[in-house]
């Protein structure tokens, strides 16, 4: 019998990393956890309170306060914040940018990467964010690090906004994309970084399928030394 894994997939914005868990916990049979959507659900929350991304006291009441949760209804995964679904809601570009300068905030990553063990701590899941390999489970058995080129996630980020029915244009995308890098690889706490056991994957040239092949190669060479050893 497979042992249940904890699978991280980190990088960088547009780099494939939600639809890739989704398949990839789809396929497997396991959970499917964005992290991502916590903190961006948590940003929504503070924007409307007005909290000031740099005030820690009101951002930590804040996460007391606060009960982020996943509901899903047949394929698609829905994200609560005090049981409203706010899944549209975390996905505007001004959102966006204020999940950035949030995240950066010491007490909402603890809050956040408490929240994240306690709901993975079963095993059989997978895990999507930005430190998910080196600080939520620095233990994990599989880690994957997935990279592309800035033009590339911003061209997917672009076109994904578009079928939202968002107003957007090309240009602005890939320079959020760029800010939003910068704000992740330099913030003092829990920069976006490679774990060191890490396998990374540039998904700048593959398709969504050759990824999850790539990914699902490795897990499954992964069982087998845990069978075996
Ligand atoms: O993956 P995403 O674009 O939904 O992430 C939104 C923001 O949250 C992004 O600026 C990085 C931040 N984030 C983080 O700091 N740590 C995580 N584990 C996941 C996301």
């Amino acid at each position: 019998m497979n042992k249940k894994l904890i699978i991280t997939i980190d990088g960088p914005s547009g780099v494939g990393k939600s639809t890739l868990s989704k398949l990839l916990a789809q396929e497997l049979g396991y959970l499917n956890l964005d992290t991502g959507a916590m903190y961006r659900a948590l940003a929504l929350a503070a924007f409307r309170a007005q909290i000031d991304s740099q005030d820690d006291t009101a951002l930590e009441k804040l996460c007391n306060a606060t009960h982020i949760s996943f509901e899903h209804i047949g394929d698609t995964e829905r994200v609560l914040l005090n049981g409203e679904d706010v899944s549209e809601l975390i996905r505007t570009p001004q959102i966006s940018m204020l999940t950035a300068e949030v995240a950066a905030n010491r007490a909402v990553r603890q809050a956040m990467v408490k929240r994240q063990r306690e709901l993975a701590v079963e095993g059989g899941v997978v895990l999507e964010g930005r430190d998910i390999g080196t600080v939520v489970f620095p233990h994990a058995e599989v880690k994957i690090f997935l990279v592309a080129s800035s033009e590339v996630r911003g061209r997917r980020r672009f076109l994904e906004l578009q079928a939202r029915g968002m107003e957007t244009d090309l240009a602005r995308t890939v320079s959020d994309v760029e800010a939003r890098d910068l704000a992740d690889y330099s913030r003092d706490i829990s920069p976006l970084r490679k774990a060191d056991d890490a396998v990374v994957i540039d998904t700048s040239e593959l398709s969504i399928r050759e990824t999850l092949e790539h990914i699902l190669a490795f897990v499954e060479q992964k069982q087998s030394q845990l069978t075996e050893g």
